[in-house]
């Protein structure tokens, strides 16, 4: 099967396409023929070698965790899958494993029915991006109509989910944006749009009960001058630091820092899903073939990008 692989941490130079064996599956496994892979920044943090504590230095690396396919066979213990069931999933271990293959071998517990309604690039962008904003959701604790939110970072992938996941509890939104950004962030649910190539947030008046950064270069010292006495502090790109000291510092302050980790689960697909159902959409901005999938990494990575970037494979 076709694969793309790479033997060295690097830029999309290192990614090279070649053929592989077909995996062979476990009791508990399904093979999907991939059907389309999504984009997460964190492939590209993890070949440029920005998460080896996690991803480990071994090669060759594959890439991409999200994905759509067909099941071609199931384990012998896989009971709710059946071949020809359209799915969705994630791979076992995000920080060593790749979906951008012809076929993945994938444990029947990360994999979810892909709803008819979705094409298969819309469901591959569903896992990673969708996971995180159900994760800062539950972070929000209670909003109340009126609670004042500032999305920093707010018309990529993460920022697509959450907008409309926010929206629909009655927040009163404020997104930061690139200007192409503006009229989507809008549609998404934010009130009030700040376009980041005119106007700095931080030196606005404005106070924030929340602040999200989805930007990963706002950090925390910067965000406590746009917080609200009493406020919280939102953050998927901690640095590793950060992960146990925001829990020590938060002792003596009322503007939390809170680091956010998710992984996707069956618990937070199905409340996905449903948002889906209930009109939650799912903005695919560009998509390419699995040949170019070189051309689609440089794509993503030069920014610019409303919602999600995927790669479909014959
Ligand atoms: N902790 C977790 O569990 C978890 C899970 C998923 C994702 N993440 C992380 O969360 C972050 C967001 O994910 P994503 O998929 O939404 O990435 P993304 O699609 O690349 O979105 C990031 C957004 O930030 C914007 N941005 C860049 N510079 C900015 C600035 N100075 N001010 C305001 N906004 C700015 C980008 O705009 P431009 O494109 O115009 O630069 C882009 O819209 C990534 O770092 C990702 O790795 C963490």
């Amino acid at each position: 099967m076709k694969t793309i692989v790479y033997q060295k941490f690097g830029n999309t130079e290192v990614m090279q396409p070649v053929e592989e064996p077909t995996p062979v599956i476990k009791a508990n496994e399904v093979l999907v023929k991939v059907k389309a892979v999504s984009i997460n920044p964190m492939d590209w943090k993890i070949r440029k070698g920005e998460m080896k504590l996690m991803s480990g230095s071994a090669f060759p690396k594959h890439t991409g965790v999200d994905f759509a396919g067909i099941i071609e066979e199931t384990g012998s213990a896989v009971t709710h899958f059946k071949k020809g069931d359209e799915v969705f999933g994630v791979v076992k271990n995000n920080m060593k494993d790749g979906a951008l293959s012809e076929y993945v071998a994938i444990p029947s517990s990360n994999i979810w029915k892909k709803p008819a309604m979705l094409s298969y690039a819309q469901a591959a962008s569903v896992p990673i991006a969708g996971a995180a904003a159900v994760a800062a959701l539950e972070k929000t604790g209670k909003i109340a109509p009126g609670t004042d939110i500032l999305v920093n970072g707010a018309t990529g992938g993460f920022g697509m989910f959450l907008l409309q996941l926010l929206k629909d509890k009655g927040a009163n939104i404020t997104a930061v944006s690139n200007t192409k950004g503006t009229a989507v962030a809008k549609r998404w649910g934010a009130s009030t749009v700040i376009d980041f190539t005119r106007e700095n947030v931080l030196t606005q008046q404005k106070r924030y009960d929340i602040v999200i950064d989805l930007s990963g270069k706002m950090g925390y010292a910067n965000a406590k001058q746009i917080m609200k006495p009493v406020s919280l502090f939102l953050n998927p790109t901690p640095r590793p630091i950060e992960i146990p000291t925001s829990l020590f510092k938060n002792l003596f302050t009322a503007k939390k820092h809170i680091v956010i980790l998710s992984q996707p689960s069956s618990k937070n697909m199905t409340m996905l899903l449903n948002a889906i159902h209930e009109g939650l959409q799912i903005e695919v901005s560009r998509i390419f073939p699995f040949d170019q999938s070189v051309e689609a990494y440089q794509y993503a990575e030069a920014g610019g990008i409303i919602g999600k970037v995927a790669i479909e494979i014959n």
